[in-house]
């Protein structure tokens, strides 16, 4: 562990210790995610820090301290906090010595900082993106005596390794290869919490994916804003492709999932590397946000819609058995009936397996929000069940593919409606559920797919 942050851990320990004696009680604390698998990274990093300083983990909101990992992707997320605060505030006033630390994309806000620095007043911590890793010494001030501890920094800085980690679970993990963006799509406000493009080194990256197999992980999620521009930022380049085909050669790891994707940068090599390295599963998730090449203009994407056919067709000529899967915005500024209508064309064309549908939701600082013709509620209401209805019903007649076949799959569950069953996913990120017990969580078996229930499968394990 870097030598700083272990001495900060170290100092948060002899807190939770003094803590321990004081309430009577090893303190316990609970990390709520919101967001995206980028956040529950993040959310495995703060819990880490909290188990190595000593904290009992809990998974329930009553917990001494609870740290709400926040997202700020759409309007409706923000939402989601503030009701939420409304609830801890309630647990708070029956229990005074509660310690509530709010983090992650929101925060990078100044105007929601503000916000709960004026109103909410039971929030205890506030800490950002850029300095996650701040979190143990800003808890021990906290835990200090401190009344409110509140740091968010305005950019981003060096990249900080070797944060403990807690894994949600014990067999797959996400990696962080990259942090930020560049891209600066005209709703997006990414870019504006998550600061610029920087990359992970690769050895550090091949270190950490070495080190979860060694602790019992077999399948990996390389994550990043946009990993197909992985490398740009180091002193030696190496392409995502690169990069990929490497995390397959380490022992132990049997599967490779990566996300997010940019279709103008998803370059031929890496369609080669995926094709010929079966450990890459067959799931792409190939954001298009829309169908037309106007919208996609006035949304800075940089590909048209012509280009996202070519891409995708591409990509199913390659690996004829991968699943696509998209990203969807409905009603962005300016969408006509016409653009909306070359969204659902493409949407027929390229057959997605499944896909995001997303309300255009206007965030404050980006360009798009400042757009004339804002599309009106009423629109957007008549178009959004249109493409739903249309998602679905293919992507149900494509989940029909499969059927028969057998596939390998990653136990994950146990089915807690059906005792005896077991829940697992496979390659191409479809479930199925077949019989078997607990001891087969974490494995991977082969599962002949019987029948199709328009999203999930029903199967057989076969040896
Ligand atoms: N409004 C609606 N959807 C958005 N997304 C990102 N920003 C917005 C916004 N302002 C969607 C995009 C992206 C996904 C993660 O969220 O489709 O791919
Ligand atoms: Fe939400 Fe985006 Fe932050 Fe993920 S990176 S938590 S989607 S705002």
């Amino acid at each position: 562990m870097t030598a700083f942050l272990s001495q900060e851990i170290y100092e948060l320990k002899k807190r939770v210790e003094a803590e321990t004696a004081r309430r009577g009680h090893v303190p316990t604390a609970c990390v709520v995610t919101f967001g995206c698998q980028m956040n529950e990274r993040d959310s495995e990093k703060l819990s880490g820090v909290l188990l190595a300083a000593g904290f009992a983990e809990s998974k329930d909101e009553t917990a001494d301290v609870v740290v709400i990992n926040t997202c700020t992707v759409r309007e409706n997320a923000n939402e989601r906090l503030y009701g939420h605060l409304g609830h801890l505030n309630s647990m708070k006033r029956a229990n005074p010595d509660k310690i509530i630390a709010l983090c992650g994309c929101m925060m990078q806000e100044p105007d929601e900082v503000e916000r709960i620095r004026r109103t909410y007043s039971f929030v205890d911590i506030v800490f950002g993106t850029h300095n996650l890793y701040r979190f143990p010494a800003l808890l021990a001030r906290r835990l200090a005596g401190e009344k409110r501890v509140f740091e968010v920094w305005d950019k981003e800085r060096e990249i900080v390794e070797n944060l403990p980690k807690k894994r949600e679970v014990p067999y797959k993990s996400g990696v962080n290869i990259m942090f930020g963006c560049n891209n600066f799509c005209s709703y997006c406000i990414v870019p504006y919490v998550r600061g610029r493009e920087r990359s992970r080194e690769p050895g550090e990256i091949l270190k950490e994916v070495r080190e979860l197999a060694a602790d019992g992980v077999i399948e990996i999620m390389l994550l990043g804003q946009n990993v197909n521009s992985y490398g740009k930022t180091l002193a030696e380049p190496l392409s995502f492709a690169q990069l990929l085909d490497k995390v397959c050669q380490v022992e132990g790891i049997e599967r490779v999932r990566f996300m997010t994707s940019h279709p103008k940068d998803l370059s031929d090599e890496l369609i080669e590397v995926m094709a010929k390295n079966p450990k890459v599963c067959r799931h792409l998730h190939l954001p298009m946000q829309s169908g037309s090449s106007r919208i996609l203009k006035a949304m800075n994407r940089r590909y048209t819609k012509e280009q996202y056919l070519a891409l995708a067709a591409k990509i199913k000529a390659a690996m004829p058995d991968i699943h696509l899967t998209t990203d969807i915005i409905v009603g962005f500024p300016g969408e006509t009936e016409e653009d909306f209508e070359e969204t659902l064309d493409v949407v027929r064309r390229v057959r997605f397996d499944s896909a995001f549908t997303f309300i255009y939701s206007p965030r404050t600082g980006t360009p798009a929000a400042k757009m004339p013709d804002q599309i009106p509620p009423e629109v957007v209401k008549e178009r959004f069940p249109r493409l739903l209805e249309l998602v679905q019903k293919i992507g149900s007649e494509e989940s029909l593919r499969e059927l028969g076949q057998t596939l390998p799959a990653l136990v994950e569950a146990v089915d807690d409606a059906h005792p005896g069953r077991v829940t697992g996913r496979l390659g191409n990120n479809v479930m199925v559920h077949f019989d078997g017990g607990e001891e087969l969580i974490g494995t991977i078996v082969n599962v002949k797919l019987k029948e199709c229930r328009g999203f999930y499968y029903l199967g057989t394990q076969v040896p």
